[in-house]
């Protein structure tokens, strides 16, 4: 059975779709089954993984996945054992279709359930496939948040050191919370990962200090620094980079963490 983990914070830029994209090509690397799913609008992830514009996936994305209740037919094979939920710029319209029944095609599909757990609910039909479900999501709270928390049994906090990263935490964490008692997966912090770090600044370092005492419990040690092949991962992707090495090195210790607290769970 799947462990399904998001990594989320309801800001932007803060290295969500890397650290999203390089967890699923670690995890896979190590012989797990992974599904990764885009939950964000922008199709960062999906484009990250596919090396293809997120506009090929107009129609056959996670959001149709969702309005069908149909995981299988929309899955896309990336390779032996990751696979990807794709998404493009039609999936703000999730609430859209949830409040008023119209899909962004225009086509009548009244939904009736449980408007936090429709993608809990499609991934039921392929939580056996899969070893781990990574999820990315969106810079702001949303559906696609809700339904990826309360799709999870875990989530990773993302936090870029800065100010406004850092008010953003409580409300995220009671967000958590709240999945946990909406949702069925009993979803909770897997950990806090201080990433984005430029270490000659000062300001920085002193978020990285904060974090660490107001959730001691929870910070991964690993801090991930900014390193121009992570940032150009982006544009060269995961396959004939000739400096993936070096884009995938400052995230082996994050993931014998994760990896770690998973085991102990
Ligand atoms: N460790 C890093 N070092 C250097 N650049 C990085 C690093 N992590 C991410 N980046 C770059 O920073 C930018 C933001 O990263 P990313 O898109 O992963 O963040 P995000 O949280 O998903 O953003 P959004 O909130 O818009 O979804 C991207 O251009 C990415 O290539
Ligand atoms: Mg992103």
């Amino acid at each position: 059975m799947a462990i399904t983990i998001t990594l989320g914070i309801q800001k932007g830029g803060c290295g969500k779709s890397t650290t999203t994209g390089i967890l699923s090509y670690l995890l896979k690397e190590d012989g797990y089954r992974v599904l990764a799913i885009d939950m964000d609008s922008q199709g960062n992830l999906t484009e990250l993984l596919t090396d293809q514009p997120s506009n090929e996936f107009v129609g056959k994305s996670v959001l149709e996945a969702m309005q069908h209740n149909d995981a299988e037919s929309y899955i896309v094979p990336i390779n032996e054992n990751l696979d990807l939920l794709p998404a493009n710029n039609f999936l703000a319209m999730l609430p859209r279709w949830i409040y008023t029944g119209r899909t962004h095609e225009g086509e009548n599909l009244p939904f009736a359930g449980n408007p936090l757990l429709i993608l809990d609910k499609m991934l039921d039909q392929v939580r056996e496939k899969y070893d781990f479900i990574i999820i990315d999501t969106p810079p702001a709270f949303s559906e696609q948040t809700t339904n990826a928390l309360c799709a999870s049994e875990y989530v990773v906090v993302m936090f870029e050191c800065s100010n406004w990263c850092y008010s953003a935490i409580p409300n995220f964490i009671e967000s958590v919370d709240g999945a946990r008692e909406a949702g069925k997966r009993n979803t909770q912090v897997l950990g806090i990962l201080r990433t984005m770090n430029d270490v000659r600044r000062s300001d920085a370092k002193a978020f990285n200090e904060l974090i660490a005492e107001d959730f001691p419990d929870k910070v991964f040690e690993t801090i991930i620094t900014r390193k121009a092949p992570v940032g150009r991962l982006s544009l060269y992707g995961f396959n004939e980079n000739v400096e993936l090495k070096k884009a995938l090195e400052p995230y082996k210790d994050f993931y014998k963490e994760l990896i770690q607290r998973v085991q102990s769970k």
